[in-house]
């Protein structure tokens, strides 16, 4: 009834639905709630100006087709952190595949105790995992989850995105995802893993703060228009229980070949901190581990998370 080129009065809806001018009031309201813009005109009554691109789970469930993730899904408005909701499920003891997606996060947390800007418009989730594999392999399922995005959005827009190691995706040398995985575990044993992943899809340059823009970028910069934000998370849901499945079966050499095929890291020269200590060399292999290979002064050594800056080289 809102989405007509008129106005509608609140009589009318309830009339036709046969629920009071106080249950029309509150469906409205709960409308505009789910980012529905309704415009109320006084003597007029509602129209509907522009529906919501919220990733609610009632949008994401029509045409998803995921057989294990997100057959739970929780939206936030606005929350923390979706990595901090996602830690609570866990705790509750929440099955594997278990999502949370939020409009917007006011906690945003990113790699190395840094923050992590998330305004509207980005893809901001995270996804309960409960792998049985070693808490030292857990590393690797960063680079699953970059393998299978860079994979989606090269199916999605043809677009060639670079996999920084240990996991970023840039373009154009720009930073255009970051992906946080936690983990709770003991010594032998993984509890769950919390993987982290933040899309920068339709945000605009104003978007990111001064301090920010040289480094970051978005799809819809890249693009030059919006994508859509349900079709792109559903098919990189998609995207990432296939690579996490065929993980568990055959191991990281999937996951391995596409972050070699597209890294942005190799063949470049790179400074790293070993506890502290800077070292600089060239980055020449990802191991079968999931580390990275770097010939520094003639020795190969690998490393397996940290900072990792590189340079243009020969
Ligand atoms: C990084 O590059 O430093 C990692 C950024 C990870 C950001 C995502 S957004 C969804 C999830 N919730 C968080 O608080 N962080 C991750």
């Amino acid at each position: 009834m809102l989405n007509s080129k008129d106005y509608i009065s609140g009589e009318a809806i309830s009339k036709q639905l046969g629920i009071s001018r106080t249950a029309v009031w509150k469906h409205i309201k709960a409308l505009k709630d789910d980012g529905h813009i309704i415009e109320a005109h006084y003597g007029k009554g509602y129209l509907l100006a522009k529906l919501s691109d919220f990733l609610t789970p009632e949008k994401m469930k029509i045409g998803l087709e995921c057989q294990v993730f997100a057959s739970e899904m929780l939206h936030f408005v606005e929350t923390s952190s979706t990595n901090e909701e996602v830690k609570k499920l866990g705790e509750k003891g929440f099955p594997e595949g278990a999502v949370v997606i939020a409009e917007q996060q006011i906690g945003g947390k990113g790699r190395l105790g840094r923050s992590w800007s998330s305004p509207n418009g980005g893809i901001w989730f995270s996804i309960l995992l409960r792998p049985t594999i070693p808490p030292w392999k857990a590393s690797q399922l960063s680079l699953l989850a970059a393998a299978a995005l860079q994979q989606t959005l090269l199916k999605e827009y043809k677009l060639a995105s670079r996999i920084k190691w240990p996991n970023d995706l840039l373009v154009e040398g720009k930073k255009i995802c970051g992906i946080l995985t936690e983990m709770k575990g003991e010594m032998d044993k993984v509890n769950y893993v919390i993987m982290g992943i933040g899309i920068n899809a339709n945000l605009q340059e104003y978007d990111f703060s001064p301090e920010l823009r040289q480094g970051v970028t978005s799809l819809q910069m890249i693009l030059g228009e919006k994508v859509d934000r349900v079709r792109l998370l559903q098919k990189y849901l998609l995207s990432l229980e296939q690579y996490y499945f065929d993980y568990l079966a055959n191991g990281f050499k999937k996951t391995r070949e596409i972050c070699k095929r597209w890294s942005y890291t190799l063949s470049k020269a790179v400074t790293l901190y070993d506890n502290g200590k800077k070292i600089n060399g060239k980055a020449v292999d990802i191991g079968e581990d999931g580390s990275l290979i770097v010939n520094v002064q003639g020795n190969l050594l690998s490393f397996y998370g940290g900072e990792v800056s590189t340079q243009e080289t020969q």
